[in-house]
């Protein structure tokens, strides 16, 4: 066993969570990355069915500039087609002021502001170095939190930038902090490229509790190389009980070349039920959705758990 698993394997770990919180960012994350536009229709359908599975959070959409994300254009049709579920948040992405002002016509609980901990990644994501962006991101914090509404921050390659590489889990803690100090309720750690390991994860998740005492955290986890899942665990071993996930499997961003989709959905539920761990969503509906938005997609259903309950059934 070498050295460094032991070091690591010494830092604290938590009982795991009763209760874990999906954050569903399929029609967002999951759909922003797709080549070919998707009609408007199926993805109002899509959270529609989305809608149905007992997930509390869904990610709707983005407010980003067409000409940087033509897949996420149609946010104003999107939000002004789906059926709310009363139980159901549908927060939506923030990158400036005029997102905001236009995401505000439709009465939003939840927005989400992005920043990124690599200075490359945030120029090419949002064009905007990362002291820039948390000015920005302060100014659309204050006047949400003025309105009532509620603000999550995300904080982009945690575990490695797909430009830069390594990336320095201080300058995470600092970007996570600020995004704090402005005034977010939560704060999730992007591992956009799934390049982390538990060991990485840790490591990030303790530098930033080091300086962000008693904060909510969430986990994102892209699943590139397949650790995802014990990233996760990783996560849940300290103590988060937000997990993002996209159904089937879906996602990428456009401006981190070779990152895949998130974790998928159901591969998570999944875990989470086998571990006696409540979501307070319905697996087998969730796989509807799944198969569903994989055939308007023209794809096999991605997800491991995914198959081997549509082989079951
Ligand atoms: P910019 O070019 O610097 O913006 O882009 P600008 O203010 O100079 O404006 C340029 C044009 O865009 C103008 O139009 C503006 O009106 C328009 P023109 O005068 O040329 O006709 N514009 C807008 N239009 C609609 N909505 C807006 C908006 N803002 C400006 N909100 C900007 C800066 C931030 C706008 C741009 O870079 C952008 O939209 N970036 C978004 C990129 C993105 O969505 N990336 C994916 C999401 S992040 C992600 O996936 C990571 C995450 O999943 C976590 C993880 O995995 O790590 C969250
Ligand atoms: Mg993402």
């Amino acid at each position: 066993m070498s050295q460094s698993y032991i070091q690591n394997s010494q830092s604290a770990t938590l009982p795991l969570p009763k209760k874990v919180t999906i954050y569903e960012v399929g029609p967002r994350d999951g759909l922003q990355n797709e080549k070919a536009i998707i009609p408007t229709d199926t993805k109002i359908d899509f959270i529609n069915r989305l809608s149905q599975t007992g997930l509390e959070f869904i990610e709707a959409t983005a407010f980003v500039s067409p000409k940087w994300v033509p897949q996420m254009a149609d946010h104003e049709q999107i939000m002004d087609g789906i059926k709310r579920h009363e139980n159901v948040c549908y927060p939506v992405l923030v990158p400036n002021i005029k997102g905001f002002e236009r995401a505000c016509s439709y009465n939003p609980s939840h927005i989400a502001v992005f920043a990124a901990a690599s200075e490359t990644f945030s120029q090419k994501n949002i064009n905007a170095s990362i002291d820039e962006s948390l000015k920005r991101f302060d100014d659309v914090c204050r006047q949400a939190i003025n309105k009532g509404i509620k603000v999550r921050g995300y904080v982009s390659c945690i575990a490695g930038c797909p430009y830069e590489g390594d990336v320095d889990p201080g300058k995470v803690a600092y970007v996570a902090k600020a995004l704090f100090d402005s005034g977010c309720y939560e704060v999730s750690l992007g591992d956009t490229i799934g390049v982390g390991t538990p060991i990485s994860i840790a490591k990030v998740i303790q530098a930033v509790r080091n300086l962000c005492e008693d904060c909510t955290l969430a986990l994102h986890c892209h699943d590139t190389y397949g650790t995802a899942l014990v990233n996760i665990m990783e996560g849940l071993r300290h103590g988060i009980s937000i997990i993002d996930a996209s159904v089937a499997g879906l996602g990428g961003c456009p401006y981190a070349p070779g990152a895949s989709g998130n974790v998928a959905s159901e591969d998570v539920v999944y875990l989470m039920h086998k571990m006696g761990i409540e979501t307070g969503i319905d697996l087998i509906s969730l796989l509807d959705v799944a198969n569903f938005i994989s055939q308007q997609l023209n794809r096999d259903l991605m997800s491991k758990a995914g198959r081997a309950l549509q082989n079951q059934q």
